[in-house]
């Protein structure tokens, strides 16, 4: 098992991040709880940017804030320069409510509401990325209602799907996102933008996947967007400014995995812009690239108290949780691998294989399947990896389970960024209406 970023194991055989012990940190802001090593952030950050300067400075690294957004991240992001992509009117409130600054926003969606893009324009956000027809109409006419003008990408869909180890080009580009190249759409979509007159249409949008570990679904992505750039300069003689190849670079869940570095992957993307763009006789775009989970995600701990231990002689062994699908739903809804470690014995010998359970009244809520273990016993600390990415973020109240705490540790200092959320929390917006307020039962009649 590979120890991350500022990880490592102290003289009490426990296991640190950022100089902090996380049995302390389990002890002090209870479990489940989101552990994040601010440290390994922003060294992704500075990969992205460092790897831009020297290939490309022409470009933005745009931060996915899906990924994971709190107040505290939109702040990290903010001091590391890089700009902010969010997809609704909670990520874009954040956002403001943290003063990240307007012009380096995108604002995403395949469905955004009046209400959201009238907040976007209110707020003068950098640029709104169109999925759909219906969007492009509405944004325009709000624009001129307002007395405003937009900065816009569109976002395409180029018939290429990555998947984890390989890529497809599917033929009917069924996605519920963006304009399809195929069959004129996205044609008309350019043609419709550059006609409305409060749309300043910058460039393209497309996103291919997710935890994705080879380049060349990138290469062919390019190559297709580039076919129809210059379509649409010499039907149009439009040509984009900006060229947004979205997120989707992997990180390493567990030993079968082998992400490319941000160096290698903008490398990459840069030199097939430049051969595609003079093969075209374009000029060269700002590039911009969208990670979340590569920023993000191996810098995520998630810490459980072991509970029940349960024997099936035989069978299999059964180490329960305090948390699960509740705080991270991506093995019950992707099969998602994650690797972990008993914190509090990770200088001991690893003897046996174990499953992690989940406390959720559900049968898929387990957490790893096979886990290499030392002797476990309620009250051990566990901690699971790589889970900065897709979990808090996706995090509910199943089972009315309060959402964890989230802590960020640098230098051995832990600060709480979310307060964990308790049974009062749970029941603020519940509403008891006027005939439901006795709790004396009530006559067939009166029903
Ligand atoms: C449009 C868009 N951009 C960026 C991302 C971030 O992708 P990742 O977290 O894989 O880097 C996503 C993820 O779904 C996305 O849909």
């Amino acid at each position: 098992m590979e120890l991350r970023g500022t990880m490592g194991i102290n003289g009490r055989g426990h296991l640190e991040i950022g100089g902090c012990d996380v049995v302390d940190l389990a002890a002090r802001f209870g479990t489940p709880l989101y552990v994040f090593d601010e440290e390994l952030i922003r060294g992704q950050c500075r990969a992205y940017q460092k790897a831009f300067a020297r290939h490309y400075p022409h470009s933005r690294t745009i931060y996915a804030g899906k990924a994971f957004l709190t107040l505290a991240m939109c702040r990290l992001i903010a001091q590391e320069g890089l700009c902010l992509d969010v997809v609704s009117g909670g990520e874009l409130y954040t956002a403001l409510a943290a003063d990240f600054p307007r012009e380096r926003i995108y604002f995403h969606g395949n469905n955004k509401s009046r209400e959201e893009l009238v907040m976007a324009l209110q707020a003068g956000i950098g640029c709104i990325v169109v999925d759909n027809s219906f969007e492009l109409e509405i944004l325009d006419r709000l624009c001129e209602k307002l007395g405003r003008q937009v900065d816009i990408l569109l976002r395409v869909t180029p018939g290429v799907e990555a998947h984890t180890h390989t890529y497809i080009q599917t033929g009917q580009l069924d996605s519920k996102f963006g304009f399809p190249l195929a069959q004129g759409i996205a044609r008309e979509a350019v043609r419709t933008a550059l006609e409305a007159r409060n749309l300043n249409l910058r460039g393209l949008h497309c996103h291919i996947g997710s935890q994705i570990f080879e380049l060349e679904s990138f290469g062919v992505t390019i190559g297709i967007l580039y076919h129809f750039l210059k379509e649409i300069r010499d039907e149009l003689g439009w040509t984009a400014a900006e060229l947004n190849l979205g997120g989707g670079l992997g990180i390493k869940y567990s030993r079968d995995d082998s992400p490319i570095s941000p160096e290698e992957y903008i490398a990459y993307l840069v030199e097939s812009v430049r051969e595609n763009a003079a093969m075209c006789r374009l000029d060269l775009p700002l590039i911009s690239v969208e990670p979340g989970r590569s920023i993000v995600g191996e810098a995520g701990t998630t810490l459980y108290r072991v509970g029940a231990v349960k024997e099936l002689p035989g069978i299999r062994k059964y180490i329960t949780v305090d948390g699960g699908m509740g705080d991270n739903p991506r093995v019950a809804l992707y099969q998602a691998v994650y690797e972990a470690m008993v914190a509090n014995k990770a200088d001991k010998q690893k003897t046996q294989l174990v499953s992690v359970a989940g406390k959720c009244c559900e049968s898929g809520d387990m957490l790893i399947w096979d886990l290499e273990a030392p002797e476990v016993a309620p009250g051990d600390i566990l901690a699971v990896f790589c889970t900065g990415a897709y979990t808090y973020s996706m995090a509910s109240n199943y089972n009315r389970l309060p959402r964890p705490a989230v802590v960020f540790v640098s230098q051995g200092s832990a600060d709480l960024v979310v307060r964990r959320e308790t049974y009062a929390t749970l029941i603020a917006n519940d509403v008891i209406p006027f005939r439901l307020e006795s709790l004396e039962a009530r006559s067939v009649e009166q029903a």
